[in-house]
C-alpha cells in the first residue's frame, strides 16, 4: 500500500509538472500571436508615416481594432509560469507589473481615441505618433519590457 501510495504521488508530481510546462508554452504562444497581429496590421500605417505608402484610413482603422482587440488578450498572458522559454519579454514584466499593465491599458484608450479623432492624412500625421509611441515604452532601452522594435520584428520569422 505504502509503495503505491509513493508510485501515486510520484505519478502526480510528474502529471503536474507536464502541465505546468505545457501552460508556459502555451502563453507564451497567445502573447506573441497577439502582438503579431498587431505588428503585422501595423505594418502600412508605419510605411504611410514615412511617405513610402499613399494614406489609407482603412488600415489605420485596422491597426487600432488589432490593438483594442489583442492588447488585452497580450495583457492576461503573462502568468508566474511563463517567464522562460521562447520569449524575448524580460523580468521587468513581473517585477514592474502595474506599470506594464498601466501602459497597455493606456494604448488601448490611446488607440481608441485616434480611430476616432483619424478621418484624413492631416489628422493621422497628428494623432498616429502619439499612439504609436507607445511601442517605445516598452520596446528597447527606455522601456526594458522587450528587445528594440528592430529585434522584435525579426522575431515574427519564427514558427509559433
Ligand atoms: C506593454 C508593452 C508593449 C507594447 C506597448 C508593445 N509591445 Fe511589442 N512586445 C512586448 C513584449 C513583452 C514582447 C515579447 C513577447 C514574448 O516574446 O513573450 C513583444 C513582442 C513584439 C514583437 C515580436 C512578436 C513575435 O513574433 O514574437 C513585435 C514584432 C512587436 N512586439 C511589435 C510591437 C509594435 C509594433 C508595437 C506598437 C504598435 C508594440 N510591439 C508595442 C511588449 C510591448
Amino acid at each position: 500500500m505504502r509503495r503505491f501510495v509513493i508510485a501515486a504521488t510520484l505519478a502526480l508530481v510528474a502529471t503536474g509538472a507536464t502541465v505546468a510546462v505545457a501552460q508556459n508554452a502555451d502563453a507564451i504562444k497567445q502573447r506573441r500571436e497577439a502582438m503579431r497581429a498587431i505588428a503585422r496590421a501595423g505594418a502600412e500605417p508605419f510605411k504611410m508615416t514615412k511617405g513610402e505608402a499613399p494614406f489609407n484610413l482603412a488600415a489605420v482603422q485596422n491597426v487600432m481594432k488589432a490593438i483594442e482587440e489583442n492588447a488585452p488578450k497580450f495583457k492576461a498572458a503573462f502568468p508566474d509560469n511563463a517567464k522562460t522559454g521562447a520569449t524575448d519579454a524580460t523580468a521587468k514584466v513581473w517585477e514592474s507589473r502595474a506599470d506594464f499593465n498601466a501602459i497597455i491599458d493606456k494604448w488601448v484608450v490611446d488607440a481608441k481615441a485616434a480611430a476616432i479623432a483619424i478621418k484624413d492624412e492631416a489628422s493621422f500625421k497628428a494623432e498616429y505618433p502619439k499612439m504609436a509611441q507607445t511601442c517605445g515604452s516598452c520596446h528597447g532601452n527606455r522601456g526594458g519590457y522587450s528587445p528594440g522594435l528592430g529585434d522584435s520584428f525579426k522575431k515574427m520569422q519564427d514558427p509559433l
